[in-house]
């Protein structure tokens, strides 16, 4: 299957990471390869790839053909739909073409006389994506809608929450799958644990505040998330007694500003926390790790996979470590 991401642009590095972390989380994507590149567009070849994961893309879809040649495009497009259709168009970079969604579904119809143009209650839409003087086309894959879940809609938000399309990248980036067993062991209002729960994972959290954990319970319980009571506790994340259990850790440690920390440093708290999180994990696995920007720990027996940094405001920027337990 052939894939098109149109990537978020407030992140350079993030989206691309985190679909490169899905594509890895199927072990049958054997067959890999990248076909296009730039100005935020990203196709690929693989054999899965679940878009309904996905967060940090604009537009995704089955990735139909590429080129000058606008009639070339809608001749094949044309012969891979049946029913009705729309055409919806993105221009990107610095390239512009106002009637593009027009003049391209009139050629794809002229194409195959059985389809109809509908612009509501269509049975595929059409995308078609233009730059450097290239039209892209494709057909669009349904996405997951984060509305519901922003902070300002959850039953329980401290300042510290985390948005959820953030909350999912990280997931994603620690590369696991459906039935995985991840854990946040600083998990705060849960939203990671939602994000894992509502992508088929059995979630384990913990928070050492009983108010926090409440406020998760909460949410997770709002978002119609299953966890087992025994796997969401009150207590110390470095006080977790379990070996080589979790397929992934996924966590945003605290930082020491709003949220709410023990009075030991923070330096001293995270290298302590590395030691843990390395006993936890199984072998091969990954640990997605935020933090304070600024504040250096010790990946201890961890290998270093990739980092990424996101502003969150003026003051603060979380650093994403990606490490992998070998
Ligand atoms: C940055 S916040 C996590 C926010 C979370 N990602 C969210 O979306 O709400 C860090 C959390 O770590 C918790 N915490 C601090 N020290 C802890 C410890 N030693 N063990 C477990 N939790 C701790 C705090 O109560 C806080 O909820």
């Amino acid at each position: 299957m052939n894939i098109l991401l149109y990537l978020l642009g407030d992140n350079i590095t993030l989206p691309k990471a985190e679909a490169k972390g899905l594509i890895e989380s199927y072990l049958e994507n054997k067959n890999f390869s990248e076909i296009y590149e730039k100005n935020r567009l990203y196709i690929f070849s693989c054999e899965k790839f679940p878009f309904e994961r996905m967060s940090m893309a604009k537009v995704m879809c089955e990735f139909i053909a590429h080129g000058e040649n606008l009639e070339d495009i809608a001749k094949k497009v044309a012969s891979q739909i049946s029913g009705s259709f729309r055409v919806t168009s993105y221009s990107t970079g610095n390239f512009k073409d106002a009637t593009l969604e027009r003049r391209f579904g009139e050629i794809i119809k002229k194409h195959n006389e059985n389809i109809t143009v509908k612009l509501e209650n269509y049975e595929n839409e059409v995308m078609c994506l233009y730059t450097e003087n290239l039209y892209f086309a494709g057909i669009n894959k349904n996405r997951e809608k984060f509305l519901q879940r922003i902070p300002s809609n959850r039953p329980f938000t401290v300042p510290v929450t985390m948005h959820p399309k953030l909350a999912r990248t990280l997931i994603n980036l620690a590369r696991v799958k459906e039935g995985a067993r991840i854990l946040d062991p600083f998990c705060g209002s849960g939203a990671i644990l939602v994000e894992a729960g509502l992508m088929g994972m059995k979630i384990f959290g913990k928070d050492i505040s009983e108010y926090m954990l409440h406020g998760c319970r909460k949410n997770l319980d709002f978002y119609g998330v299953q966890y087992g009571t025994e796997n969401l506790k009150e207590g110390d994340a470095l006080k977790i007694r379990k070996k080589d259990f979790f397929d992934a850790i996924v966590t945003d440690l605290p930082y020491g500003r709003s949220s709410f920390t023990t009075n030991r440093n923070l330096t001293q708290l995270y290298n302590k926390f590395m030691l843990t999180a390395y006993k936890l994990l199984k072998e091969g696995k990954f640990a997605v790790i935020v933090s304070k920007d600024g504040i250096d720990y010790d990946f201890y027996k961890f290998k270093f996979a990739e980092e990424h940094k996101v502003r969150v405001h003026g003051g603060l920027t979380r650093r994403i470590c990606v490490l992998k337990k070998e």
